[in-house]
């Protein structure tokens, strides 16, 4: 570790996704699917520092903020699910091992300390563990000071997670083959979302596992095209998610959910990922203001008033 420059690195916030249109291309035969998916990063955030230290151990501290710890003991308490999951054990969190990953490609002795605070739900289908996983990887680059490009970074991130190598970039883009073939699309009009995450989760393999490939794919370019033009109406109507009947078939919440988005007033609705996650297009930040407060007194979950970033 002599020549090498250890870096006490920054906190920095993490988004969460939400996909405007996701389509099924076609089964693999390595268990994955072929799809094309537009999606953008929103105002929902975790946070995250890492600290390089000279010493060989990984470490990591990852934890609910405090306010969801105590919603989750709440809904323990009156024996209902609870939309924040518990978290799963060092061993298989993704950011952990994006790192420890990372390490050992490098062929580096060198230690760190990972330090996650949550707010993203899990088992949602807002990508939080694969934004937090490419957080981990481009801190740990710079702490460790490897100057790995974005490239090589994201050739890692596709093997540790399909929508890992999106959050690298972070921005709104389409992706295709697995999802980690990624097409940026610059800047797009900031959208007003409401995102809300039922008490049931859903895993994503059980969702793809249950989905059919359509024989006539719906392209992602009239979603794209909307948004390049900023036309908000045109991007409501074009929402679209394939994955939406299969995880209908896995999850009371997602029918009961679609049921409850009819009638809330947004401009349009869908699901995010392989769900439980939906969310509404509103027209500006007091129309989501809005949905948000019916949203939360009906009672369905945990609600996000967010923007796109
Ligand atoms: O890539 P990731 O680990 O997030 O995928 C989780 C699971 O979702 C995969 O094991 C696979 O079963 C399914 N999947 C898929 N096709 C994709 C992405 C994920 O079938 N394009």
């Amino acid at each position: 570790m002599k020549d090498r420059q250890l870096h006490q690195t920054e906190m920095i916030w993490t988004p969460a996704k939400i996909n405007l249109h996701l389509e099924i291309l076609a089964r693999r035969t390595d268990g994955y699917h072929d799809l094309e998916t537009l999606m953008v990063p929103i105002s929902i955030f975790d946070s995250l520092s890492f600290t390089a230290t000279s010493d060989e151990t990984l470490t990591l501290s990852c934890v609910w903020e405090p306010g969801i710890e105590a919603r989750q003991n709440a809904s323990r308490q009156r024996g209902v699910e609870s939309p924040w999951e518990p978290l799963p054990p060092p061993g298989q969190n993704l950011a952990w091992r994006a790192i420890a990953t990372l390490r050992e490609e490098a062929q580096i002795r060198a230690g760190g300390h990972l330090r996650i605070t949550k707010n993203i739900p899990a088992a949602a289908g807002l990508g939080g563990a694969s934004s937090n996983a490419a957080a981990a990887l481009l801190l740990a680059n710079r702490g460790w000071d490897l100057h790995w490009g974005t490239e090589r970074l994201a050739e890692l991130a596709s093997r540790l997670g399909s929508d890992v190598p999106f959050f690298l970039y972070g921005k709104p883009a389409i992706c295709r083959g697995r999802g980690e073939r990624i097409e940026t699309l610059g800047t797009v009009l900031p959208l007003h979302i409401v995102v809300v995450r039922p008490e049931q989760g859903l895993s994503t393999a059980d969702v793809f596992r249950c989905c059919k490939v359509p024989q006539r794919p719906r392209s992602c370019e009239p979603m794209a095209d909307a948004l390049r033009r900023g036309d908000r109406t045109a991007v409501a109507a074009k929402l679209h998610n394939r994955l939406q009947s299969a995880s209908a078939k896995l999850s009371s919440s997602v029918v009961r959910m679609v049921d409850v988005l009819q009638q809330v007033g947004g401009v349009g609705y869908s699901m995010s990922g392989s769900g439980t996650s939906h969310f509404v297009m509103c027209r500006n930040h007091r129309h989501a203001q809005t949905v948000a407060g019916r949203l939360r007194s009906i009672g369905i979950g945990a609600v996000f008033q967010t923007q796109t970033v």
